[in-house]
């Protein structure tokens, strides 16, 4: 594979969308993919370290920038903002995972300076970044080269004038080595030491300076004309689960510098190279649509964290949006690439959900409910992160209100979901006895003392947000009550499971202490729960959708801007729907529904949906293609899989769209594919866009390693590892052995 994004012009408006798109990152850290030679407010991310922030609870820290250089040639500096500048290339290289940016600046002395870099966020090393550069001048000077940790940065909040000072500085240190500095969250909580040292080829004078601004190291050498002259800035960032941060940060600097650039940067290419041979899809005939999906693929690779101590958060350790924290965007949205393609990862995210399940009991208790209830918005600790309240001005009169936390209740149920589907996809029985059925069993028992006995309609659900949050307070959720129901039923089947297995699936039950009784009123619930109404085959979103203002959308367009003012504002009294939700919930629960009846639906939701969360157009994708919409299907597949690239939001800045980055490998996996699994079976149902020939990817069921070529005429399917697996495609039924590749016609 070869893939590069190159970017040729230099606006300082538009740097902060390629900050976010040429990020580079191992799931420690994130580094933003702005220029190193202009100051940004971005410094580093680094996942999991969070600190107290005022309206949305906890943060994740902007750590400090160590990115960044100052060079001054004969005392002008060379920046692009104060000097001509020539040439400016940027290209993010997602094979290997590295940024190269090539500037050239007519000074205002008429001098030429010739800058250019290459930027690596180590795969395999976690607290490694290199960047080697190099300068060439048009005249004989003094070069020199500022390479600091600016510790004195401050998160970006709710307005642009508002800034949260997290860190404080608790050691700076110049030594032979290189130069280091500590610093703490204000909570006390984490701590950062971050190592650095700048190497230059030729001999320089070398001084460091200690100010409020950090600890930098500053060298300066005497250049000649048309030479060129090469620097490798090694730097080590380590959060304080280390023992001996400042010990271990030098000690792995050391390393790194004796080890050099070159072989850094082999080991460095030699892991994307494993990654890709997993993680890339091809597809024959459209090589647009191949970019986009690898480079979505390359996003959600770099945001994998590297324990299970915090998740995938909704913008990755690409930005600040949502302030890092986890949604159900992780397990509903960008899970199932990682179940399939790297499941040891997904087995980690969902151990993240497994430790605060305390959390999550104590958040039910709080609410007046049992079992456990998993919050809105998640950070590290697990305890509800959801803003009740932004400010919208200075003075903090206008405000907004946020119900989300307080309402949007289906997240409990979609990590159940995601637990079930882990299971099914990995068979990891040591994670679903000791782990999953724990989770699965404690959010049943929230849903059951959720819902309410209603004399009329048996059990509802009260006061919640479903996806589709233009509407709040609702009754009655279709999403929300049937993936409650969905909970309950697999609680009761696990138990069952649990009973007759023994072993770590007893000892759970008796932790949870859960009794046959209780299992049985679950099924009862399960069994009476409310399905809203149904009108022509169309089921109602919540009780009293019908009765709203209609308003008709063009299903190939998106967001608000389209919307009259008036409509606008009074979004909760209209039809109209901000992301898939009843369609959701059909794509999820798919068994549950004939295709006529999702046809129905579908016509009618996707023509009042603006689809102004990101997360709406890949859902609606992959049941477009189930239902032969190729058109809609491929021109939402498309348009999700540039999103970021494009900027179609509006809000890439923030970070990257991992949840849609997760959506169009779904699209791909659920819908193009049609790939399911069924009574551990795979059953495969090909609908390629018409000019796709064939798609080419790779997946593990059950441990065994799948690669497949796929047409929508034949399916061939090679075991590159494990035990043999059954297929089914086009009707037919075959099984795959070890070595083998099996080929299923039409
Ligand atoms: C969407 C949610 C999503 C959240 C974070 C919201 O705009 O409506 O479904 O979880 O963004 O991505």
């Amino acid at each position: 594979m070869k893939f590069q994004f190159s970017f040729k012009e230099y606006d300082p408006k538009a740097e902060a969308v390629y900050g976010t798109i040429l990020t580079l990152g191992n799931g420690h850290i994130g580094i933003r993919g702005e220029v190193e030679l202009e100051p940004t407010i971005h410094g580093t991310t680094v996942a999991g370290v969070y600190d107290y922030t005022p309206y949305f609870y906890r943060e994740i820290v902007n750590a400090p920038r160590v990115i960044g250089l100052q060079i001054f040639f004969n005392g002008e500096p060379i920046s692009l903002s104060t000097q001509k500048l020539l040439k400016y290339e940027r290209e993010l290289d997602i094979e290997n995972a590295t940024l190269t940016t090539k500037i050239d600046l007519k000074t205002q002395n008429n001098g030429r300076i010739h800058y250019e870099s290459l930027r690596l966020v180590h795969g395999k090393k976690k607290s490694l970044i290199l960047l080697k550069f190099r300068i060439k001048v048009s005249e004989d000077g003094i070069l020199t080269v500022i390479s600091p940790i600016k510790t004195n940065v401050v998160n970006p909040s709710y307005r642009d004038e508002i800034m949260v000072k997290h860190l404080k500085v608790k050691d700076m240190e110049d030594k032979e080595e290189g130069i280091y500095a500590e610093v703490e969250t204000l909570d006390g909580k984490y701590r950062i030491g971050i190592a650095s040292s700048l190497i230059s080829e030729t001999t320089a004078k070398r001084i460091s300076t200690k100010s409020a601004e950090g600890i930098a190291e500053v060298l300066t050498l005497t250049v000649k004309k048309d030479r060129t002259y090469e620097f490798v800035k090694y730097v080590v960032v380590l959060s304080s689960e280390i023992p001996n941060l400042k010990e271990s940060a030098f000690q792995q600097l050391q390393e790194a510098k004796s080890l050099g650039f070159d072989k850094l940067y082999d080991e460095h290419k030699k892991y994307w190279d494993e990654i890709w041979k997993r993680a890339k899809i091809e597809i024959d005939g459209d090589k647009e649509a191949e970019k986009g999906l690898n480079f979505s693929i390359f996003h959600l690779v770099q945001s994998m964290p590297i324990d299970s101590r915090i998740s995938l958060t909704a913008r990755g350790i690409h930005g600040f949006g949502y302030r890092g924290h986890v949604f159900w965007d992780t397990e509903i949205y960008a899970l199932p690439f990682f179940m399939a393609v790297f499941p040891k990862k997904a087995r980690e995210m969902l151990m993240y959900r497994y430790n605060n399940l305390n959390a999550a009991r104590e958040n039910a208790k709080l609410n007046g409910y049992r079992g456990a209830q998993f919050p809105w918005e998640s950070a590290d600790d697990g305890y509800e992160a959801t803003p009740s309240l932004i400010p919208l001005d200075m003075t903090g009169k206008k405000v907004v209100r946020i119900y989300t936390g307080e309402e949007e209740h289906h997240i409990t149920a979609d990590i159940a979901y995601a637990v079930e589907l882990y299971y099914k996809l990995t068979g990891d029985e040591e994670f679903m006895s000791r782990y999953g059925l724990e989770i699965i069993l404690e959010t049943a028992r929230f849903w059951a003392s959720r819902v309410k006995y209603d004399e009329k309609k048996g059990y509802i659900i009260e006061k919640v947000i479903g996806p589709d949050e233009y509407h709040e307070h609702v009754n009655n959720s279709f999403f929300t009550n049937l993936m409650a129901r969905y909970n309950l039923i697999l609680a009761a089947k696990y138990f069952e499971i649990a009973k007759n297995s023994g072993g770590e699936w007893i000892k759970t039950l008796e932790r949870v202490n859960v009794t046959e009784k209780e299992v049985q009123k679950w099924l009862n619930i399960a069994e009476k729960i409310y399905t809203p109404r149904q009108e022509n085959g169309i089921f109602e979103e919540f009780d009293g959708y019908f009765d709203l203002v209609d308003y008709i959308l063009d299903p190939y367009d998106f967001g608000e801007e389209r919307l009259p003012e008036e409509i606008k504002e009074n979004l909760g009294k209209t039809k109209i729907i901000k992301q898939a939700d009843v369609i959701a919930a059909q794509y999820l629960l798919k068994d549950q529904f004939d295709l006529e009846t999702i046809r129905k639906n579908f016509d009618y939701y996707i023509i009042r949906t603006t689809h102004a969360s990101s997360l709406s157009m890949p859902p609606y994708a992959i049941v477009a293609s189930w239902l032969d919409y190729e058109d809609l299907a491929y021109d939402y597949f498309m348009k999700c899989a540039f999103i970021d690239l494009y900027n179609l939001y509006g809000n890439t800045q923030d970070g990257f769209h991992l949840a849609t980055a997760g959506g169009v490998w779904q699209i791909i996996f659920r819908g193009f594919c049609g790939i399911d699994i069924h009574n551990g079976e795979i059953e495969i149902n090909p609908k390629l866009p018409k000019k796709w020939k064939a798609i080419r990817l790779k997946f593990f069921f059950r441990e065994s390693l799948l690669s497949l070529e796929i047409r929508n005429d034949t399916v061939k399917v090679k075991l590159l590892q494990g035990r043999d697996v059954k297929i089914r495609a086009f009707g037919k039924d075959s099984v795959v052995k070890h070595g083998e590749e099996i080929v299923l016609s039409k």
